[in-house]
């Protein structure tokens, strides 16, 4: 699925987030939760949208390498969460069973809070952003995984469960339960550069918010057309959950297009970046195209 260039960017990510773990005083059974599902694969889209958002703007690696690991913590904290009994219910992720089945339900919660928090730890501890760099940083995660972000479209995918809701309603649980971090994703990737116009902003955050959206319309269409075995993580979750859903709502085929609609936006808004803007474009593909 991935060209060399960017497994070598995820495995920079992977080495980075081993390290973060090994060498924090954490308490066994707390980081053998921690690792085991932080390391433990996922497609890693987040990060590499990081890596390619920095990277059309020339940013340092170093950097990215540490706003990606930082964002993969806060993603995988919002995992295990979302698997919990009181949340989704599921004993499978990533191909594996799930934090709160391998080990326990106490003990899953508290894996995702400190995964929470190493994401802060790994931005405040890095010493190659500038005091203003850790703060937008902090603040751009914070807003994007908190109530206004991911927890908030959480909270109001559980009420919209078994409910018939209006378009605009589901856009707007969609944008903030995953648009968001994925839209973060991008940003930080700029905020990592040293320069960054207005204009090419603008289009990053554009590109960002069409594919956020668009990553979970496919979502919820692979949980109808994929397989348990292909995506790691049972199918036909959503139905049997009754959620709402672009599928539910207005059809297989129509989410199909909006998908397609979503990303012809978000490479139209890749003009202002200039010619490095490959690797985004590549994601944007990969998010809408994607089998798992
Ligand atoms: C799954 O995200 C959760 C959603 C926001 C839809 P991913 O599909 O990126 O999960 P991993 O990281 O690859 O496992
Ligand atoms: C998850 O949406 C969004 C998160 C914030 C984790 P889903 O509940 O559809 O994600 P999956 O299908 O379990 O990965
Ligand atoms: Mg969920
Ligand atoms: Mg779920
Ligand atoms: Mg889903």
């Amino acid at each position: 699925m991935l060209d060399k260039s960017s497994q070598s960017l995820l495995d920079q990510t992977q080495q980075r987030l081993k390290v973060s773990l090994a060498e924090r005083d954490i308490p066994k059974q707390l980081r053998d939760a921690m690792s085991y599902s932080l390391l433990s694969g996922g497609k890693r889209i987040r990060a590499l949208l990081c890596y390619a958002a920095g990277l059309a703007l020339d940013a340092p690696l170093q950097r990215l390498e540490t706003a990606s690991a930082a964002i993969e913590c806060l993603h995988c904290y919002s995992l295990i969460h979302d698997d919990l009994p009181a949340m989704d219910n599921d004993d499978l992720r990533r191909g594996k069973a799930t934090s709160h089945i391998k080990f326990d339900e106490a003990t899953a919660i508290l894996a995702g809070d400190a995964l929470q928090a190493i994401a802060y730890d790994l931005i405040c501890s890095e010493s190659a952003f500038s005091d203003k760099q850790a703060r937008q940083l902090c603040l751009l995660l914070a807003q994007s995984s908190g109530g206004v972000g991911m927890v908030g479209g959480q909270m109001l995918d559980i009420e919209a469960t078994q409910q018939q809701l209006k378009l605009n309603a589901l856009e707007n649980i969609h944008r903030r339960k995953t648009g968001a971090l994925i839209s973060a994703s991008v940003v930080s990737g700029a905020i990592c550069a040293d320069t960054c116009s207005e204009q090419q902003l603008e289009g990053l955050k554009d590109y960002a918010q069409n594919i956020g959206l668009a990553f979970q319309v496919v979502d919820d269409i692979l949980d109808i057309e994929s397989t348990t075995s292909e995506l790691g993580k049972p199918s036909g979750a959503d139905i049997a959950l009754e959620k709402s859903t672009y599928p539910a709502l207005i059809g297989i085929q129509a989410s199909k297009e909006l998908a397609q609609k979503l990303y012809q936006r978000a490479i139209a808004s890749l003009a202002p970046i200039g010619d490095n803007t490959d690797l985004l474009e590549k994601l944007a593909r990969l998010v809408v195209h994607r089998t798992y």
